[in-house]
């Protein structure tokens, strides 16, 4: 959500950090600026509405400098416009920032500017900061931002650049990313290791409360109150090959293909057929502390929270645990009762999703054990929780999630069967289920063969009013997910529903115009599920059936192959992403930045 890109060194920063927008654009993209201070130290400011070619069309063709910051924006003060774009400048165009996050008093302190006679250029909160650290009187860049950040409430990744200093690029985190990206006599900063694969693989995370000067040689980082932290770099793993679309038309179309290797990623050195186990060695709780877990509350948004409705019932169903699933956006305002016997588990795939951070904070505070199941190594979530499982999905750059998705339920199939073993799965269903997790990956292989049927599905289910989304236990959450990536991507109106409650109230929308898919595996409850599509089809409505056979009864069916009943939703899942992918090409959509959304929610 926005993304932030910064160069000094000795190379024209510009084309760097435009390269370098395109690559976070997926964090947001209603507007987008960039600033470079020239060889003087004077600071040049170019910002545009709209993506960031927009941006590049608007550069002037000598637009040098060889230091620079550069922002893309995802609007919460102010609409998207040329003037809201960042990066925001001081009255006397000395400072230029770039900020991620919210600043929760910019009220109150835009008031005491504008009466000091200050003139504001945007109707942004983050516009305040640049005032601040512009009206500073202290003697360096350093002093200035930490004095204006003494009196800034609120999350904060920002970088700025002082026409007084042009050797220096100052940035500071509290609540929103700041990753340097540490080069040969150049340095990068970001908001998201995205930008900075091309350029460098050594990089140092910022932590809350953290400043840094980078500098073309050299970087130092600082708490906001002035004392040095240790910051060595460490490498990261996620190569820039995996931020290409490796000829595919879109990263959502990639990242549904990568999903064999991706799974195959995440079991690899997990599996132990010994013991008909799996080893997670972040976990951080031994088999003793594993048996003493009387309750499991995972808690994610979007996605990550369906993820976790799988996960929940998984590990009812394979531990015996009581567990459930929450939005981590609800549970963190309503204070909640935290048990000492309860585990608790957030799930992301940036792990930078506010919510569900704030979630994870607040559970610390009252002293829970918080386990986090992420996809970003290093990230937020990652190093507040106690331990946890890493997702290993790769990078996922379209905003929709999908291989994160799958990723995140077959994370939790290796919990729960860890968990379950540690208590009363038996070696024989250990045994079981490790099959099944074995044949996933073809499986999906599989499931990703039958595209042109999917596609040509879709071309048929595209014109619906609405669609409803319907499955019982196991596919419920399959549902609802299903649901969530086809109004996300295609904007068709979907809305899901547990099959059993259809008759409590949805039926009154079933007509021709409102199909229904209905996730219907072959376990215990077919027959129950059976009902369910006689309802729809006595009220004219349309179905999609998603199975393991043909349902006559159904308009169509797509059937995919079977694993253990326990398994199955993480193969149901798959096609659907597929028809929401084809839906919304069907309809010309802007598949990897669908409107109004973007990447990592880091604003409440
Ligand atoms: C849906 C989607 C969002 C995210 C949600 C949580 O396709 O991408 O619903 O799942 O914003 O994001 P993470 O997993 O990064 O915490």
């Amino acid at each position: 959500m926005c993304g932030i890109v910064g160069y000094i060194g000795k190379r024209d920063a510009a084309p760097l950090l435009l390269e370098g927008l395109q690559r976070l654009e997926y964090r947001g993209y209603d507007s987008a600026g960039v600033a470079v201070a020239g060889k003087s130290g004077a600071l040049r400011t170019v910002k545009a509405k709209g993506r960031v070619r927009e941006l590049e069309d608007r550069l002037p063709k000598r637009f040098t400098g060889t230091t620079g910051i550069a922002h893309t924006r995802w609007a919460t003060h102010g609409a998207p416009s040329d003037e809201n774009a960042h990066p925001h400048l001081d009255a006397e165009g000395q400072v230029a920032l770039v900020h991620n996050g919210i600043i929760d008093n910019a009220t109150d302190l835009r008031a005491k500017l504008v009466a000091d006679g200050v003139e504001f250029a945007s109707e942004t909160d983050s516009e305040v900061v640049a005032h601040l650290i512009g009206r500073s009187s202290a003697d360096t860049l350093e002093a200035k931002v930490r004095e204006a950040l003494a009196v800034v409430e609120g999350t904060y990744g920002i970088a700025v650049l002082h026409a007084a200093f042009p050797d220096r690029i100052v940035v500071a985190r509290n609540g929103s990313p700041v990753v340097l990206g540490i080069g040969e006599n150049e340095m990068f900063v970001a908001s998201d290791v995205a930008a900075l694969v091309r350029h460098t693989n050594q990089v140092v995370t910022l932590d809350d409360g953290e400043m840094a000067t980078l500098k073309a040689g050299e970087y130092r980082t600082y708490t906001t109150e002035g004392s040095r932290t240790s910051a060595a770099p460490t490498t990261i793993e996620w190569a820039a090959e995996s931020y290409d679309m490796a000829g595919h038309d879109t990263y959502m179309h990639k990242e549904i293909c990568e999903q064999p290797d991706a799974v195959d990623r995440v079991l690899r050195g997990r599996i132990d057929d010994r013991f008909a186990t799996v080893h997670l060695g972040g976990l951080g709780i031994d088999a003793r502390e594993a048996r003493g877990v009387r309750r499991v509350k995972i808690l994610g948004c979007g996605s990550a929270y369906h993820a976790g409705q799988i996960g929940a019932q998984m590990i009812e169903e394979l531990a015996r645990i009581p567990a459930d699933a929450e939005p981590a956006s609800e549970f963190r305002y309503r204070n909640p009762v935290v048990d000492p016997d309860t585990l608790y588990i957030a799930v992301s795939q940036s792990g930078e999703t506010y919510d569900t951070l704030a979630a994870v904070q607040e559970l610390k505070r009252k002293g829970a054990r918080v386990l986090g199941v992420v996809n970003v190594v290093g990230s937020a979530i990652a190093r507040e929780t106690d331990g946890g499982v890493y997702v290993h999905a790769g990078p996922e750059v379209c905003v929709v999630s999908t291989k994160c998705f799958t990723n995140t339920a077959v994370a939790f199939a290796l919990l729960a069967l860890h968990l379950g073993r540690v208590r009363d799965l038996s070696v024989a269903d250990g045994r079981r289920i490790i099959e099944g997790l074995r044949r996933l990956p073809e499986q999906i292989a599989e499931i990703l063969n039958g595209e042109d049927e999917i596609k040509r599905l879709a071309a048929r289910y595209a014109d619906a009013k609405s669609m409803m989304f319907v499955g019982r236990v196991r596919g419920y959450p399959v549902a609802r997910e299903a649901s969530l990536k086809l109004k996300e991507v295609s904007y068709v109106h979907a809305e899901a529903y547990p099959a059993s409650e259809l008759k409590h109230g949805p039926l009154a929308l079933i007509e021709p115009e409102v199909p229904s898919v209905a996730i219907i595996p072959d376990d215990e409850l077919l027959e129950k599920n059976r009902a369910t599509l006689e309802e729809i089809k006595a009220r004219s409505g349309r179905i999609l059936a998603v199975g393991h056979r043909v349902h006559e009864i159904a308009d169509d069916t797509v059937v995919v192959p079977r694993n253990e009943p326990e398994l199955d939703p993480i193969l149901l899942g798959v096609p659907l992403q597929l028809l929401a992918y084809h839906a919304a090409l069907a309809l010309g959509r802007d598949i990897d930045k669908p409107r109004n959304l973007a990447k990592s929610v880091t604003v409440e």
